[in-house]
């Protein structure tokens, strides 16, 4: 049997219909940059998250880079990031002329310990980056309390969390400003990259707009140093047709994570916890086991696919001139540990109970 960690086939065929409708009104009204889908997708997405606005840009890391510039941080601040992220967030901070502070994460949720924050705060802090990673939100309530106590600016990083609450409040609401990524194998994704920032601040979103937007909001009125960094109408007309499916899709994730946690063996697999106040939108399932390398090979090789989020910890990677001297402990920890299993919204429940069955066999070493 073969088990894929993604089907985006799955998802095409349930919009194709509506997806050549658009597709040939984008020909028709020669709307590829800008048009009538980026407009009803910025509008239903910010309807989606319970937000005022909503601007469509390129990708989830230039997201981050046009909040982290509209924001006007001081030049060369530090910005504190997890180490237990993907690779763009801590890319943005650096591009942005930034220097990175990768904080511990916690064990149990693998997301940015609230409780070490103010350990990495020091006078040339400026912001946090929170990122709600697997589909999980952080704990918001604390860290929206210490940025306000230190007077930091929060840029939630929200490119796994489409629909993720926290007291059930959309995350990319709490800080002042949220982004999210739809490159294909998202929750929500579209035909190629996409993204999104999102905000109740007019004033910033306005900003956002000028920076994706070569630094003009009419034809020839360049402010600022800007950049081209839109969500095109063709990614917008995809998005507009899967956003509906979105809630199902959610639930769908749910209940596969719903099984493997009842048919996985607790004894030799540590499942993923689910923090109080919280949802989870289960863009990965991530255990924590023993042997993960081997595990995966073998997996692998009963036409299993699983992956690994992260391998490791960004506190160890040369290439970040990071701030902070002692590594991230529980991070590099986990990135030993960690595996992600397939838990997309079209995998069925006989794929799934092959998997729990191979993999309870390898971990009891009966396989
Ligand atoms: C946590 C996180 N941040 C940022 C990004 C960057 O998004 P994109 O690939 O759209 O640039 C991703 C994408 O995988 C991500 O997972």
């Amino acid at each position: 049997m073969k088990v894929e960690f993604a089907d985006l086939n799955y998802q095409y065929k349930i919009i194709q219909r509506n997806f050549k409708k658009n597709f040939s009104r984008i020909i028709r009204d020669n709307s590829f940059i800008g048009g009538f889908f980026l407009d009803e997708f910025e509008k239903k997405f910010a309807e989606f998250c319970k937000v005022k606005y909503c601007l469509g840009v390129g990708n989830g890391t230039d997201a981050l880079e046009i909040c982290i510039q509209a924001l006007n941080l001081p030049k060369n601040s530090e910005i504190i990031i997890p180490a237990n992220t993907f690779i763009a967030t801590a890319e943005a901070v650096v591009r942005s002329g930034h220097r990175v502070c990768f904080a511990d994460v916690h064990y149990d949720n693998c997301l940015i310990d609230e409780n070490k924050i103010e350990n990495y705060i020091n006078k040339k802090t400026s912001a946090i980056i929170p990122v709600h990673l697997y589909g999980q939100s952080c704990e918001m309530n604390k860290i929206i309390q210490i940025a306000k106590k230190n007077k930091l600016k929060v840029i939630e990083d929200c490119s796994q969390a489409h629909g993720a609450l926290f007291m059930n409040k959309h995350v990319g609401t709490f800080g002042d400003i949220g982004t999210f990524s739809f490159y294909p194998g998202k929750n929500l994704g579209g035909v190629g990259d996409g993204g999104a920032i999102i905000s109740n601040n007019h004033k910033i979103i306005k900003k956002c707009k000028r920076i994706s937007n070569h630094g003009r909001l009419k034809k020839f009125d360049h402010l600022v140093i800007g950049r081209n960094s839109r969500l095109d109408n063709l990614q917008a007309s995809v998005l507009i047709e899967k956003i509906k499916y979105l809630p199902d899709w959610i639930d769908r994730r749910n209940f596969n994570a719903s099984l493997y946690n009842k048919y996985l063996d607790l004894k030799h697999i540590e499942l993923p916890i689910l923090s109080s106040n919280r949802n989870h939108t289960y863009h990965l399932y991530v255990i924590k086991i023993k042997k993960r390398n081997l595990v995966k090979k073998l997996l692998n090789k009963a036409g299993i696919s699983s992956g690994i989020h992260y391998p490791n910890s960004l506190d160890q990677n040369k290439i970040f001139n990071k701030v902070n001297k002692n590594p991230a402990i529980i991070s590099n920890y986990l990135s030993k540990k960690i595996l992600s299993l397939p838990v997309h919204e079209s995998l069925s429940k006989n794929k799934l109970i092959y998997t729990c069955n191979v993999l309870n066999k390898i971990v009891r070493g009966t396989y």
